[in-house]
């Protein structure tokens, strides 16, 4: 039996093992996936003890995604990018590889709403707002695509700054207050900061300065209608709800694990939003 696990601390919030354990179960592989809690201090004697209690590979969460990448043998690009693992696995030669399947997650999410060519080269601006770590991973996945211009918007400048470093010839770092000017040029618009949670207050911004044209994502999915996509919606953009990307970031792990290309089903959304 393949084994593979999610760690965190706490780790009981985490719907990785219903999305890992729905795939599993539908597609009747011989595979376990679990959740683990390990402290922060015991995360290294973790980590060097997963090849002898005989796991594939696993998920990271909080907060040991960056113990995770120091941790790592191995780092793939996407993990050096943002910073962070969220997917450990071993290669041929038994080395830990760190990966950030979040970047991805974000972006097969986006094509399969929105078709693959929504960000084509000259549609407009991609504007995120936030520069935590969820922007980190939004930024990293586009930079793969064609090259539009990323602009990051964050109440904190020397954040959305460092996120331009990831490549200052399409990132830029745009002021809070000059937001507006921004959004006139968009073709699609990223929330990645934590507004709009439930308990948390509202994003307040000028949607009207958007083309009408603009998609609006956003990475929050509880609620899954978030006040910034129900406004959207009702001024007729296309919207993005968060939990696409929950879903997607899980598929590389999977394949890597069990060797099956797993399928974001409808079934699975069903599952998922059954237990926000
Ligand atoms: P994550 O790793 O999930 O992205 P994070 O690193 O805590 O989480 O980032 C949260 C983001 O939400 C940040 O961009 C934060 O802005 P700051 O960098 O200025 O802290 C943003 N955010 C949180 N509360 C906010 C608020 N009340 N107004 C504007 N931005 C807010």
């Amino acid at each position: 039996m393949i084994k593979a696990f999610v760690v965190g601390h706490p780790i009981a919030h985490s719907r990785s093992p219903m999305i890992h354990g729905h795939w599993l179960a539908t597609l009747g592989l011989d595979g376990s996936y679990e959740r683990i809690d390990v402290a922060p201090e015991d995360f290294g004697t973790f980590l060097r003890g997963l090849k002898a209690d005989g796991f594939a590979g696993g998920n990271v969460t909080l907060p040991h995604k960056e113990a995770a990448f120091t941790g790592a043998d191995v780092l793939t690009d996407a993990a050096r990018r943002i910073g962070a693992v969220n997917t450990l696995s071993f290669d041929g030669q038994g080395r830990l590889v760190g990966d950030n399947t979040d970047a991805v997650g974000f972006t097969a999410h986006l094509d399969e709403t929105l078709g693959p060519d929504w960000l084509s080269v000259d549609a407009g601006d991609v504007v995120i707002l936030g520069a935590g770590g969820a922007a980190r991973a939004v930024v990293a996945g586009l930079l793969d695509r064609p090259a539009t211009r990323i602009l990051v918007a964050n109440r904190t400048r020397s954040r959305s700054e460092a996120i331009a470093g990831l490549d200052p010839t399409r990132v830029e770092a745009v002021d809070w207050d000059g937001l507006d000017d921004a959004l006139r040029g968009a073709r699609l618009l990223v929330n990645t900061t934590s507004l709009g949670m439930t308990g948390k207050p509202q994003l307040d911004i000028a949607l009207e300065n958007l083309p009408a044209d603009c998609a609006v994502a956003d990475i929050v999915y509880s609620p899954l209608e978030t006040p910034l996509l129900a406004a959207a919606a009702a001024r007729g953009h296309r919207v993005i709800d968060g939990l696409g990307m929950l879903l997607h970031q899980a598929v590389p792990g999977f394949e890597r694990w069990f060797g099956t290309r797993p399928v974001v089903t409808r079934e699975l959304r069903a599952l998922i939003v059954a237990d926000l």
